[in-house]
């Protein structure tokens, strides 16, 4: 673990160690049977690119993490069973875009389950379901499995913008990676996507729809397509750590005359009115 031997009662993991909080990093399983690892290389040139394609620096070189590996079946003797290696973007404070400092993370551990192709499965057969694949697509769940949405902040902050808002295969925008997403229409309604198995359903969201109803402004839930967040009067977006913010720019498009509209604004004040209000739980009982 991280460049050490240690008992497999004390290895664990710092909290906000990236596969942790965002499943930000790359794993395999290799075979052990009868003291040998079986399709080593193949395992390990698999590793290499997973780590290449997430652009997670390798901890240490192929040679030497294949000297961990036999070590740690020699240390465990482990004849016939697995090694499990995991290597994860590191420990950093939690932001969804990559860290500029961590140090990947590593663990390898081996223990002796044999593989099911040598046992009493490989003899008898196996009985299987059939089930929807949906790896994953549900965006509704407020879950740690959060890898792509890193990789669209990533994108972002790499074009100098501070979200990035993501469009379904029809065009259509869904959420921002780690925000709801919103336009201002010509008539200054508020339109967002209905929720569904494709967004999270925003507290922050809830509560605006909440604040704004008391305010006589109108909300729209609806999807709408790139275009339209291109060509809208005013954008925004929603979240527990942004409330509401205004958006002045997306893609190449100036959004407006490139300063906060005038609902937006009107929006951002209602917030700061509530967050100073007796009463912070406007969403409350609202279907989530
Ligand atoms: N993100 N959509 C996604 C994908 C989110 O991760 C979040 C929140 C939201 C807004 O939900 P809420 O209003 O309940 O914060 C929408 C948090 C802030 C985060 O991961 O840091």
């Amino acid at each position: 673990m991280n460049g050490q031997y240690v008992p497999h009662g004390v290895a664990s993991v710092h909290v906000e160690d990236r596969g942790y909080q965002f499943a930000d990093g790359v794993y395999e399983v290799i075979p052990v049977i009868a003291g040998r690892q079986v399709d080593a290389i193949g395992h390990r040139e698999r590793l290499a690119r997973s780590l290449r394609e997430l652009q997670i620096d390798p901890p240490m070189t192929d040679r030497a993490l294949g000297l961990v590996i036999s070590e740690v079946i020699r240390r465990n003797r482990v004849r016939t069973g697995h090694v499990y290696l995991q290597i994860t973007r590191g420990v950093a404070p939690r932001d969804h875009a990559f860290p500029v400092e961590a140090e990947p993370a590593i663990v390898v551990y081996a223990n002796s389950k044999a593989a099911g192709g040598i046992g009493k499965q490989a003899d008898e057969g196996v009985r299987v379901i059939t089930a929807p694949d949906q790896r994953w697509a549900r965006c509704d769940i407020k879950t740690v499995a959060l890898l792509p949405n890193c990789l669209a902040k990533q994108t972002a902050r790499e074009a100098g913008a501070h979200e990035a808002f993501m469009y379904d295969s029809d065009g259509f925008i869904t959420e921002g990676s780690s925000t709801n997403a919103w336009i201002v229409d010509a008539e200054g309604r508020l339109v967002t996507r209905p929720v569904s198995h494709e967004i999270l359903n925003g507290i922050t969201r809830l509560s605006l729809m909440a604040l704004v109803a008391e305010a006589g402004i109108e909300v729209v839930e609806r999807p709408f397509t790139v275009e339209e967040l291109l060509g809208a009067r005013e954008v925004f977006l929603t979240s527990a750590s942004a409330l509401a913010t205004p958006v002045i720019q997306v893609d190449d498009r100036i959004i407006g005359n490139g300063r906060p509209g005038s609902v937006t604004s009107r929006l951002v004040e209602i917030f700061r009115a509530y967050v100073a209000s007796d009463n912070v739980d406007a969403a409350a009982g609202r279907t989530v």
